[in-house]
């Protein structure tokens, strides 16, 4: 069975009284929702910037299916690099996923495939789970070539990954027309390619793997088109940004399942 999983990326947003407020607003609820006991409740993983990291993951670990992860990770173990943060500093903190190729990083801090793969392969070593992030741009789905760079982001950056590597990570798939823009993908548009990705998968590992990876969608989803989103076979939660900046609407679209 695929995990479900609802992620907040809550970007360069809230300060240090606001990242607890949030963190503990969110833990609040969502005890509320697993001692309900009503809906399926997916694992949850809250992404605040790095430095609110450390009360974020004391927070998280009074409470059950909640997590903290982290935004970015340096690809080089460690040394002179002013400023950057290893994954093994991130793990020593409790971190247990660290997002890795956003379309934010790829685009504003030069993020190439060869860096991510190092990434990806530093955040495993330390035993976090990397959630790899793939989407094409406006201009790229407008051509329809959305399906080749998706394949060539995923072969590049993730799937030099062996059998055993790949099972421990998750793709989000975020068309990055859809980021901050209120235009989200429809729940066919991303269903396509989570089949699509579910499929690159197929070819390339045994079988197992692609049945059992966990692939997000993210881009504008919120709780209003969170449900019919998640309905979707192959969409198998999400990672949420500006709606996961509020407890209560964040939590509405963990109930969307
Ligand atoms: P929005 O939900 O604000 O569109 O952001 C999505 C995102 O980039 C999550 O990583």
């Amino acid at each position: 069975m695929r995990k479900k999983i609802v992620a907040g990326n809550w970007k360069m947003n809230t300060d240090l009284d606001g990242a607890k407020e949030l963190a503990s607003g969110v833990c609040g609820l969502l005890n509320r929702e697993v001692q309900g006991g009503t809906s399926q409740v997916p694992e949850v993983v809250l992404f605040p910037p790095h430095v609110f990291l450390p009360p974020v993951v004391r927070i998280c670990a009074d409470h059950q299916g909640i997590s903290a992860g982290a935004q970015n990770c340096h690809q080089e173990e460690k040394g002179a690099f002013t400023g950057e943060v290893s994954a093994g500093m991130l793990a020593s903190l409790g971190v247990t996923h660290v997002l890795v190729g956003h379309s934010e990083r790829r685009a504003y801090f030069g993020e190439d495939d060869q860096m991510l793969a190092k990434k990806v392969e530093r955040a495993l070593a330390h035993g976090l789970t990397p959630v790899f992030c793939c989407g094409e741009m406006l201009q790229e789905r407008e051509a329809g070539n959305h399906f080749e760079v998706i394949k060539s982001q995923l072969g590049n950056g993730l799937f030099w990954l062996d059998e055993i590597q790949i099972r421990k990570t998750v793709i989000a798939y975020e068309p990055v027309w859809a980021i901050g823009t209120g235009v989200t993908a429809s729940p066919d548009q991303a269903q396509e390619v989570h089949a699509f990705i579910r499929k690159l998968l197929a070819d390339k590992y045994e079988a197992g793997v692609s049945a059992n990876l966990s692939i997000l969608y993210g881009g504008s989803c919120n709780a209003q088109n969170a449900r019919e989103l998640f309905s979707r076979q192959d969409v198998d939660g999400g990672l949420i940004g500006g709606a996961s900046l509020k407890a209560e609407d964040f939590i509405k679209i963990i109930q969307s399942f």
